[in-house]
């Protein structure tokens, strides 16, 4: 989802120097964490965020509700002008962690699993990724950015400042989302969790159009053993060393 973080923060600095508010984008920070499916990049990316008093861009959240309003106006996953007719149309408002959808909260229903597999298929096609990329750079304002997804050192963001890809194995991110759906209170099969997001992996870094991918100037981040605590002062310490 994309959710702000520091926005205040933000609007205060163009208030103190007008000149701020014509800077050119290139010129705002922006931090790129990419990484496959569950990897606990979104957990990461918004403390970053957080912490930095940076907006936040999930960029995941963009292709969920695509694939959700598909759903709910009865548009195949697979009519890829249709779903880019409709990406133009779409009216999102992300309000203090919450997601509209034309008024309607819909902050639940793009996290499921359902919505998550029809992300994966929606995003497969070049003409829904075009249709989002405006939207996507909107969200690089002063202080900051940080934005995680499968393309945004790729292709969203190809200047970023720090370009983090974080991973884990398929079996520890299996594990995690099976854990998490329990907490919840939700019925999980680990085998199944597992097959899916195989398949999602799949599916993400083999389309042809801005797949799942590390790009050579990217920080390799395996989190497989590490702590949510670890992997943030990872990317700080990374994101601060090129300020250097
Ligand atoms: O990060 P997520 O699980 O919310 O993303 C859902 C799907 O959206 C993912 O399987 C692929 C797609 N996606 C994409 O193609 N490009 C992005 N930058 C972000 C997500």
């Amino acid at each position: 989802m994309a959710k702000e973080a520091g926005k205040s923060k933000g609007e205060n600095l163009a208030q103190v120097d007008p000149s701020l508010s014509t800077l050119h984008p290139s010129l705002i920070p922006v931090i790129a964490i990419d990484g496959p499916s569950a990897s606990g990049k979104g957990t990461v990316a918004q403390r970053v965020a957080n912490q930095l008093g940076y907006h936040y861009l999930d960029s995941g959240a963009l292709y969920r509700l695509v694939a959700l309003a598909a759903r709910q106006r009865g548009i195949s996953w697979q009519d890829a002008p249709a779903l880019a007719a409709l990406t133009q149309t779409l009216n999102i408002q992300f309000d203090n962690g919450g997601i509209l959808l034309d008024g309607t909260d819909v902050s639940e229903d793009v996290r499921t699993e359902q919505t998550g597999k029809g992300a994966s298929e929606v995003a497969v096609h070049p003409e829904v990724r075009a249709a989002l990329l405006d939207l996507q750079h909107s969200f690089r304002r002063l202080p900051g950015l940080v934005a995680d997804g499968r393309d945004m050192a790729s292709v969203v963001f190809p200047d970023a400042q720090t370009k983090i890809y974080l991973t884990a194995s398929a079996e520890t991110r299996a594990e995690r989302r099976y854990k998490q759906l329990l907490e919840k209170g939700m019925q999980a099969d680990f085998g199944e969790i597992l097959r899916d997001l195989q398949q999602r992996d799949a599916r993400d870094s083999q389309r042809s159009t801005a797949p799942l991918q590390q790009c050579r100037d990217a920080s390799l981040l395996e989190t497989d053993h590490m702590t949510i605590e670890d992997a943030v002062h990872f990317v700080i310490n990374a994101y601060e060393l090129q300020k250097k």
